[in-house]
């Protein structure tokens, strides 16, 4: 079964609370899938929230990215019981540990792994470490675009880029503002392009767009390759 790895936006997952009733479809369209899933979460506003804690007693930026992983894996384990059946129990530490556990299982959900990164980056190592040839961007943008389309109404959205435009674009937006993610990060870019990994970016909740992007059919969001 050819398996197909999703990163999956903690603003998605948990909002502010877990979004049980999202989570359920989304698991609801994958188990009616023929293929095998491996899905790295994010941490979205907790993450946020427990790395800045962490920087107020004085932690430094390892600490806080620490915390910040805490939870990506709080939000993995919110999916993985939403699963249930044919997956981890809990949270895959390691690479390793994740590529036992797809041998066994349909789904395979891990979060963050070391500080410095981000679980972008941890989908593509995921994705390379599993053999799968497409990677999922799950968040609420609809798409990668020219700047950020919430500050910039006339920023315009890619449906096709190659590699050496994302990795472009993904470079411009480092510098900027404090606070203005790009929708992918940098290392996670050069890590689909040294691995010809398909990248597929589509808005989480848009469930025909995400069944579209895992078979790789054409789609309303942004294909990458
Ligand atoms: P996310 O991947 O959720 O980062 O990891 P993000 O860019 O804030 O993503 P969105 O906005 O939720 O989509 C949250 C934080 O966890 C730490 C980093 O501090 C990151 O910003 N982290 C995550 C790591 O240090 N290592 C990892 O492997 C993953």
């Amino acid at each position: 079964m050819d398996i197909v790895v999703l990163s999956l936006g903690g603003s998605l997952v948990n909002p502010g609370t877990p979004d049980a009733q999202y989570v359920a479809s989304l698991v609801r369209l994958l188990s009616g899938m023929k293929y095998k899933f491996g899905i790295v979460v994010g941490g979205g506003k907790l993450a946020r929230k427990w790395a800045e804690e962490a920087r107020k007693k004085g932690g430094s930026e390892f600490e806080a990215d620490e915390e910040a992983i805490k939870a990506t894996k709080r939000n993995a384990q919110f999916v993985i019981d939403a699963i249930k059946k044919d997956v981890n129990a809990k949270v895959c530490e390691t690479f390793g540990d994740a590529q036992k556990q797809a041998a066994k299982h349909k789904f395979v959900v891990m979060g963050g792994t070391i500080p410095g990164i981000t679980t972008d980056s941890d989908a593509v190592l995921l994705a390379e470490c599993l053999g799968a040839k497409r990677v999922l961007n799950l968040s609420n943008i609809d798409g990668v675009y020219s700047d950020n389309p919430v500050r910039n109404h006339d920023a315009k959205k890619f449906r096709r880029m190659t590699y050496a435009q994302l990795i472009d674009l993904a470079g411009k937006n480092d510098m900027r503002r404090a606070g203005t993610h790009f929708v992918f990060d940098f290392l996670a870019c050069k890590l689909i392009a040294r691995s010809k990994i398909e990248a597929h970016f589509v808005h989480g909740k848009n469930l025909l767009d995400v069944r579209k992007a895992i078979e790789g059919k054409p789609h309303g969001g942004t294909v990458v390759k």
